[in-house]
């Protein structure tokens, strides 16, 4: 429900606040200008093209991160998720650097690629796995291995779910105007911009997350056709948007019924959620996953994985490979990584650091009167402005998305840099425990919320 009166009469909004003072932004301009002459839009991805305002990154440490201008943030974005230690964490970079001086690339398999396929299965419900270089390619092999296991050929995925950039599940993703994904009981095929064959958009069967009742209609329509639901546990591109009790577990049950495989797409929640990932927390076992993020912390690693008998399909009857898969960079960061998730608190610190921040972020909220909902999961938030959690994509346009926009902007010139766009979670990382990152976060909150509510108070 969209905040008509943000603030309430018993807190009236801070009107004094001063604006955030403009970032220094020169030598990024300039960047923006050569780049663009090279890299369409200014950047290696559609999702970092930011138009004047794309960034250009000089370093990161620990929780923090520099610009080329020299402006410092604490990073809440992380690189989207994988960075879940910390940038530049030396117990991985110095373990890839000792592993990397013995040459990267033989497309031979070494021992390194064996221990992170081993820890992947200690760690979750997979009995087998092979490695990808990016959660692109996990989720990619996934569906294959899906449909060369059932020798079906249709996919069901979630408005609002994104799983990578390849043609197979590309469809209702992100759209700004939700009404494009049509009527919810039949929602429409919407291809995510030109260039996705129809023949590929009449595989993929769209169905609103949470709604169990449109799922069986589904398969009471084409069951037979279905090969696999492909599903990120929650709404990872709409801040976290969490399972209805019993969602889950009904998905499981439709895709056993019908023989139809449920594929988790854990390349966000994955060793973040829990060490088994949202399989884990949510107490539901898929039949295959996809990992990638954490894995690496920050390193291209990724991997699909799941039961012995479904994977079983490779190497005799479905394609999988690629020059990179089990490079030595990215199979020595996994090794790094999951050991050090495996064997130190390093993820309870994580969620104690979200739930600090979620605390102080609830306070500064509850003095204002804005109603207010978390989602996602202490390492993974967002936080919505509304009075109840959204089931659904559709769900997500109905909160006060513009005011978190404004205060995005405002934080991001304060020192704090979110995701500038209301659907991208918050991500933690350890390192952020390490310094005065989780007050420092609540304080530039707290001013940024209160110039958003004076600018909407003043009308400008
Ligand atoms: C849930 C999910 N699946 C798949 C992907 C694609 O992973 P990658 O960007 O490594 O290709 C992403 C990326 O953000 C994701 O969030």
């Amino acid at each position: 429900m969209a905040i008509e009166n943000p603030a309430s009469p018993q807190a009236p909004v801070e009107t004094t606040v001063h604006p955030a003072p403009a970032l220094r932004r020169e030598r990024q301009l300039a960047t923006y200008r050569r780049a663009t002459k090279v890299l369409p839009g200014g950047t290696n991805s559609n999702f970092r093209a930011w138009g004047e305002r794309t960034v250009y990154v000089d370093r990161g440490k620990g929780g923090r991160v520099w610009d080329l201008d020299g402006n410092e943030f604490i990073d809440l974005r992380m690189g989207y998720g994988p960075v879940i230690l910390g940038h530049a964490d030396p117990r991985v970079d110095d373990a890839v650097n000792e592993r990397m001086r013995r040459g990267v690339s033989f497309s031979l398999t070494s021992e390194d690629e064996i221990r992170a396929m081993e820890l992947v299965t200690e760690l979750t419900f997979c009995e087998m796995a092979r490695m990808t270089v990016s959660g692109t390619e996990a989720t990619m092999h996934a569906i294959r291995v899906a449909r060369g296991f059932t020798g079906r050929d249709k996919i069901v995925k979630f408005e609002g779910q994104y799983h990578g950039v390849h043609d197979y599940a590309l469809i209702s993703v992100l759209p700004n105007d939700v009404s494009a994904l049509g009527d919810r009981e039949n929602p429409v095929r919407l291809a995510w911009g030109r260039g996705i064959p129809r023949a590929i958009v009449d595989t993929v069967i769209p169905v609103p997350y949470n709604d169990l009742a449109t799922l069986r209609h589904v398969f009471e329509r084409e069951g037979e056709q279905i090969a696999a639901v492909l599903i990120e546990p929650v709404l990872g591109n709409a801040q976290g948007i969490l399972p209805r009790p019993g969602f889950l577990a009904g998905v499981r049950a439709i895709t056993r019924e019908f023989g139809a495989l449920l594929i988790f797409d854990e390349v966000k929640t994955g060793f973040r959620f829990a060490r088994g990932g949202a399989a884990e927390y949510f107490e539901v076992t898929p039949d295959l996953a996809t990992y990638a993020k954490a894995m690496g912390n920050g390193y291209p690693a990724a991997a699909f994985g799941g039961r012995r008998d479904v994977m079983s399909v490779l190497p005799e009857h479905v394609s999988h490979g690629g020059t990179y898969a089990g490079n030595r960079v990215a199979a020595a960061a996994a090794v790094a990584t999951l050991t050090i998730l495996k064997e130190t608190d390093a993820l309870e610190t994580i969620w104690r650091t979200g739930e600090a921040i979620q605390r102080g972020l609830d306070e500064v909220l509850s003095r204002r009167g804005v109603p207010h909902v978390f989602t996602g999961h202490p390492a993974m938030f967002g936080v919505m402005f509304a009075e109840t959690m959204p089931a659904d994509y559709r769900g997500w346009a109905e909160t006060d998305h513009e005011l978190y926009d404004a205060v995005a902007a405002s934080m991001i010139r304060r020192g704090a840099m979110p995701e500038p766009d209301s659907r991208e979670p918050w991500f933690v990382c350890e390192a952020h425990a390490a310094d005065d990152s989780v007050d420092r976060v609540v304080e530039i909150f707290g001013a940024a919320l209160d110039e958003a509510l004076g600018a909407r108070a003043r009308g400008s």
